[in-house]
């Protein structure tokens, strides 16, 4: 596979319009270091997911649960934001519609100076009542145990969504908007196996979007795309931004 003919044609849709959606999953992470979940390392391979996170899982073990996530926010805050999350954030500056998707629950993308992330299962560094959802700034929340709800002694965990939870409405709103528009539609570091976010690709798709993904490894979205760039997004995504801005005269 020719990997240039290729990131050229990505580079022509991208000159022929001004609507351009990203989704991304874990995988663009990977490079700054924070696992994957269903590669052969990731997480998924060590953790039990019904155990660590689900609504079950957090009424039978809370601090189990409370300390797991406090482990991985300890990872993310010391990881940074690597090359493909940087270039995401410089497309926004340069294309006018420009939208981007996570399922991230990082951080990453808005450490490297991008705006309006759509959040579609949370933040690992957001925390929230267990009871009355209220969203707790990290002053009073403790790191070694569970704090409790200022406003009604409930438990706090982590603002992410778990297995069995319904994704935020206004997130997931925002994202099949942004698929039914965009003219060109990026599926980044993702496996494309959780719903619903594995069905905006594939909206983008049946409205006419030119539909891209990269990945090293092939997804069920594979057979769908236009062009698939089988290469680490920490190198893919600097390479077509500097194709883009050769081509723009930037
Ligand atoms: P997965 O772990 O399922 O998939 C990660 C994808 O990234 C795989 O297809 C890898 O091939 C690819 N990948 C690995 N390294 C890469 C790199 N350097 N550049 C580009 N791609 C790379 O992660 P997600 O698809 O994000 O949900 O998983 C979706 C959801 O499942 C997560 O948000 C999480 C998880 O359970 C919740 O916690 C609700």
């Amino acid at each position: 596979m020719d990997i240039d003919k290729n990131i050229d044609t990505v580079v022509d849709y991208l000159l022929n319009t001004d609507n351009v959606s990203v989704l991304t999953g874990a995988g663009i992470s990977a490079e700054s270091g924070i696992s994957t979940f269903r590669d052969p390392d990731g997480l998924w391979s060590k953790f039990n997911p019904q155990e660590l996170a689900s609504i079950d899982g957090f009424m039978s073990n809370p601090e189990l649960v409370w300390s797991w996530y406090q482990y991985r926010v300890n990872i993310v805050n010391n990881s940074i934001p690597n090359p493909g999350h940087y270039a995401l954030a410089e497309f926004q500056n340069l294309i006018k519609n420009f939208s981007l998707i996570t399922q991230n629950v990082d951080g990453l993308h808005q450490r490297a100076g991008s705006k309006n992330v759509v959040e579609l299962h949370g933040s690992i560094v957001r925390n929230k009542c267990f009871d009355c959802n209220k969203i707790h700034t990290s002053k009073i929340v403790e790191h070694n145990k569970i704090s409790n709800c200022i406003y009604c002694n409930g438990k706090i965990r982590p603002d992410v969504v778990w297995f069995g939870e319904i994704l935020p409405r206004h997130e997931i709103e925002l994202a099949q908007i942004y698929a039914e528009n965009s003219k060109v539609y990026f599926s980044v570091g993702t496996s494309a196996e959780v719903y619903p976010a594995a069905d905006l690709p594939l909206i983008a798709k049946r409205n006419g979007a030119k539909l891209i993904e990269i990945n090293p490894n092939d997804t069920q979205l594979t057979s769908f795309v236009d062009v698939k760039i089988n290469l680490n997004s920490g190198i893919a995504l600097p390479l077509i931004l500097e194709k883009y801005k050769e081509k723009k005269g930037i």
